[in-house]
């Protein structure tokens, strides 16, 4: 099994999350243009108190995430993941490149309105239709983690199975423990002792679809940090008002599209419609009609941009600032460099010629074993004011699949 710097060469940076750097690849042999995430695998080995995951913490996660996206296997409407590999620094996730942000695609729209969300939540809820199926629950729903990518680059495409649970067993799921970004949260993830499932994601939708028809987020908390956003979605009080801030100067959208904000927010985990119901709700099956009626009544020029800025303001985008050792580029430079000589001295060698560069003749593994890099981080940035407290912490799932089955795995 080749290594990811043996089939593939690295471009350039393409976008940046909390855990990780996403790059434009191409594979040496088919001249395939990729995504890949780049997520750096290298722990504190429990030596020192750095804040830092251990590695095997986070080999644990990389493989969980692996399983996730693996069982999602290929969806329109979810990003495709083409296989995984992973060596003694970073792991690399290689997928279908996407060629924007959702906050790119609103800002290209030149009517926002309830009708053209209307395409974007259906594509949405397509998603979590696909994924629920397939008994994963994504546990980070969020407008930075629906990107634009098919062939003509307006198709939603789910991202980022980062935190995603892959429940086994029988019955309801009942996972525990606190994921995703605070805004999102359902208040079933932020209560004491709260189990969570599929509609932990249905509620994060919601938010999503708040923020875009009201400019706000439901909650909204004095202060803006994370515990103090955990609290209000606990308490519940003061509830979403389901209008527009006076701020805006602006009628809310029609009855129909808050009928459906309000179901999918419904704070009962029990009593919120699972995706596969959300396609068949009235928004989004009649949203044609409802677009005809509403121009008949000299309705349809309501701009949603106004709302698309407060939500911007609100922090709906970019809920996480990039994290990282700034000496990762440098090391995944090295490694691709390496990877480049040893293919050139085989090809040489095949060919009859003596190498011109010398190599150490190791793998990656080999020739990185017990070194740790330069200057590496000692602990984790400062969390930024949505980061979640325990994003990645206490996992309830159980992982079987080992790294072998990591390096090995491919999609289907
Ligand atoms: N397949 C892709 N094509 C293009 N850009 C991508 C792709 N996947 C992720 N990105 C960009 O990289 C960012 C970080 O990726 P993500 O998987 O969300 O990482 P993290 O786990 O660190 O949040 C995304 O918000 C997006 O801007
Ligand atoms: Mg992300």
């Amino acid at each position: 099994m080749k290594q990811f710097h043996e089939k593939y060469a690295l471009g350039q940076v393409i976008g940046k999350g909390a855990f990780a750097t996403v790059r434009l690849c191409l594979c040496k042999e088919t001249n395939e243009e990729y995504a890949v995430k780049v997520l750096d695998m290298r722990g504190s080995d429990g030596s020192d108190k750095s804040s830092r995951p251990s590695t095997e913490r986070l080999r644990q996660e990389l493989r969980a995430e692996q399983r996730a996206w693996s069982q999602v296997a290929k969806h329109n409407n979810c990003v495709f993941l083409a296989e995984s590999f992973i060596d003694n620094y970073f792991g690399y996730f290689v997928m279908e490149r996407c060629h924007g942000t959702l906050l790119e695609g609103l800002r290209s729209e030149t009517e926002l309105n309830e009708y053209t969300y209307a395409h974007y939540f259906q594509e949405m809820a397509v998603s979590l239709a696909h994924i629920h199926a397939l008994g994963v629950i994504h546990r980070d729903i969020k407008q930075d983690n629906f990107l634009l990518g098919g062939p003509e680059g307006r198709t939603i495409k789910l991202c980022d199975f980062g935190l995603s649970a892959v429940p086994t067993g029988e019955g309801p799921v009942k996972l525990t423990g606190v994921y995703g970004t605070a805004p999102y949260m359902a208040p079933e993830m932020v209560l004491p002792h709260g189990t969570h499932g599929e509609p932990c994601d249905i509620w994060s939708l919601g938010v999503i679809i708040y923020t875009a028809f009201y400019g706000c987020f439901p909650y909204m908390p004095k202060e803006k940090n994370s515990e103090a956003m955990k609290q209000v979605v606990r308490g519940g009080v003061p509830a979403p008002a389901f209008v527009p801030n006076k701020k805006f100067r602006q009628e809310a959208v029609s009855d129909v599209a808050t009928t459906f904000a309000k179901a999918l927010l419904e704070r009962n985990p029990a009593s919120r419609p699972p995706a596969v119901k959300l396609l068949k709700m009235d928004y989004l099956v009649n949203n044609h009609v409802h677009e005809q009626q509403a121009k008949v009544r000299g309705l349809k020029d309501i701009s949603l941009q106004p709302m698309l800025h407060g939500a911007v303001r609100a922090g709906a985008f970019g809920t996480r600032a990039p994290q990282g050792d700034p000496n990762a580029e440098s090391l995944l430079m090295e490694l691709q460099n390496r990877a480049n000589a040893r293919l050139s001295a085989k090809s040489q060698l095949q060919r009859g010629t003596s190498p011109a560069t010398p190599t150490e003749g190791m793998s990656d593994e080999d020739s990185g074993r017990g070194r740790r890099p330069n200057g590496s981080s000692k602990g984790l940035p400062p969390k930024q004011a949505w980061d979640s407290g325990s994003t990645k912490a206490g996992s309830s799932q159980q992982h079987s699949d080992s790294q072998q089955g990591l390096e090995a795995q491919h999609g289907t």
